[in-house]
């Protein structure tokens, strides 16, 4: 209790100086999602300008209620949306319950889609409906330029038998994969915006292959204690723009995966869950780079893992130009962390002699509590040691009242300002600031 009383009274005092000053204009609760205004009933109706359409899923034979299976329904509004020219938007509207099984939906459309969600989309409970299907998907859009999906509506992954059976839960049970419920695979000019996500079977909102995302106002839920249910996954992916979004999940709020670069992630409230991740990269000796990415403005609460860089052994590639800045935790387990040894399997990972390398990597303005004594760590590898890490104004003070400290193997960079715990490395004016946004802006079309 004592202990427990020591955190809050941290919490408070820093919470106090830091939400007055810096995060009140960030985090106030998302407003209302707006719903659409309902249009009289035909099948295809024209709006004021001549090629704007908007197609009702009901239309098309979707009942709404949960239990008829809306599939075709869907399938259907979307293939007269993608052959049609100009702007369509295809509605969900708000109110119903639509049972989408899984779907594989493909782009090349002549027209420039909204996906208007004001409804909820729900996935079957039952597993069993992937018999013979791809596991990994359940709403997985491919190849699609343009798309819009937004309308404050609800997706529902209803993941909970998905849990139950994974080896991750109980580990007599085989490992085998589950759906993420929401995938584009290389789409261009992406936005997706104004959505709940809760309880997917696995990720939730996966972006892979895709170039120019905009992903705004989003909340991700589901619970603590439910298996890798990622919040964002951003893999093989260039230009992204992450912000204004809530994330409360039982893995990563945001992994970076896989040849990703030009990602900027602001504004982000993340807890619980694993934290912010670059990686992991380099499994099976993947080469694998993740380049150009900042995060500033985070609030990351009761996570995991607070600002993570994971590599496995015998990768190569890279991490580098990443920068973390303006973030504030409150009892984040490792707040910060490189991690060269990471490994996830049943069998443990011998050291190899190539790794992937992380270079140029910023720590700026981070301050909060810290649920272990090691508030930074920097666990590099023998093969190749970090290089030009950099931290300034650090203040990460422990939830239990200890003082907290910082762990370096092979870590060599620099720092500069207030620092608590103090750095392994050296005070410097020879530093090295990463400058991400300045050589990288995303450079994310107009919003
Ligand atoms: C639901 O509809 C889709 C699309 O028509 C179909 O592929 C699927 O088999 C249907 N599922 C069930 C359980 O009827
Ligand atoms: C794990 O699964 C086995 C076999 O299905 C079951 O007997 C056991 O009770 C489960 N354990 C837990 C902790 O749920
Ligand atoms: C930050 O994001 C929240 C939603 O999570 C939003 O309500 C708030 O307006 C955003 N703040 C700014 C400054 O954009
Ligand atoms: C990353 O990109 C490189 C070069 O373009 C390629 O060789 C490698 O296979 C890619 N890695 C993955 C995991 O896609
Ligand atoms: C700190 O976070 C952990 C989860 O990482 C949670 O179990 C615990 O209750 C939290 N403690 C407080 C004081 O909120
Ligand atoms: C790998 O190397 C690290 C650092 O030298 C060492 O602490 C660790 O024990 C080694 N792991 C194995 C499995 O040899
Ligand atoms: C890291 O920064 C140094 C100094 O600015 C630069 O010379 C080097 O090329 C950078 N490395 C990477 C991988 O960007
Ligand atoms: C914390 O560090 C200070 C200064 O190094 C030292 O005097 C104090 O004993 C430490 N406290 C604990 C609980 O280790």
């Amino acid at each position: 209790m004592k202990n427990l009383r020591y955190c809050f009274t941290w919490a408070f005092i820093i919470i106090f100086i830091y939400v007055n000053v810096l995060v009140t204009p960030y985090l106030t609760h998302a407003e209302g999602f707006d719903s659409v205004i309902q249009r009289p009933r035909s099948r295809l109706r024209r709006t004021r300008t001549r090629s704007k359409w908007v197609l009702y899923v009901g239309d098309y034979g979707a009942k709404g209620d949960g239990l008829h299976n809306d599939t075709e329904a869907f399938l259907e509004a979307w293939g007269i949306a993608c052959s049609l020219a100009g702007f369509i938007n295809v509605v969900f509207p708000f109110g119903k319950t639509f049972l989408v099984h899984p779907v594989d939906i493909g782009g090349h459309c002549r027209s420039k889609i909204t996906l208007t969600i004001s409804g909820t989309i729900v996935a079957p409970q039952d597993p069993v409906v992937w018999l013979g299907l791809n596991q990994r998907k359940w709403l997985y859009f491919h190849g699609v330029n343009h798309l819009t999906v937004e309308g404050g509506g609800t997706i529902d992954g209803m993941g909970q038998e998905w849990w139950a059976r994974s080896c991750k839960i109980n580990s007599t049970n085989p490992c085998h994969p589950a759906p993420t419920a929401l995938t584009f695979h290389r789409c261009k000019n992406l936005k997706v915006r104004n959505l709940m996500l809760i309880n997917s079977q696995k990720m939730h909102l996966s972006f892979t292959n895709c170039m120019r995302v905009v992903a705004s106002h989003l909340k991700v839920l589901a619970p603590a204690s439910s298996p890798n249910t990622d919040g964002i996954h951003i893999s093989a992916t260039k230009g992204v723009e992450v912000r204004n979004s809530v994330i409360r999940t039982g893995d990563d709020c945001i992994s970076i995966v896989r040849n990703s670069s030009r990602v900027w992630i602001r504004n982000i409230s993340c807890g619980p869950g694993h934290g912010i991740s670059i990686g992991s990269l380099g499994k099976e000796n993947k080469w694998e780079t993740v380049q150009n990415v900042i995060v500033d403005g985070a609030y990351l609460y009761n996570t995991d893992n607070g600002l993570r860089i994971k590599t496995w052994q015998g990768g190569s590639g890279l991490a580098s130009k990443i920068t973390f800045q303006n973030i504030w935790m409150e009892n984040v387990s490792n707040p910060i962390i490189i991690d060269q040894f990471y490994c996830d399997s049943r069998n443990p990972c011998e050291n190899q002699t190539s790794a992937v390398r992380v270079e140029n990597i910023s720590f700026i303005d981070i301050q909060g509590t810290s649920a272990s004594d090691e508030a930074i760590k920097f666990a590099c590898s023998d093969a190749s040691p970090c290089e030009g890490l950099y931290l300034e104004n650090i203040f990460l003070v422990s939830c239990f009242g200890g003082n907290t400290s910082s762990f370096c193997w092979q870590a060599h960079g620099s720092a500069r300002g207030f620092l608590y715990p103090p750095p392994c490395f050296s005070f410097t004016d020879d530093f090295i600031r990463q400058n991400v946004l300045v050589d990288s802006n995303p450079a994310i079309h107009s919003v």
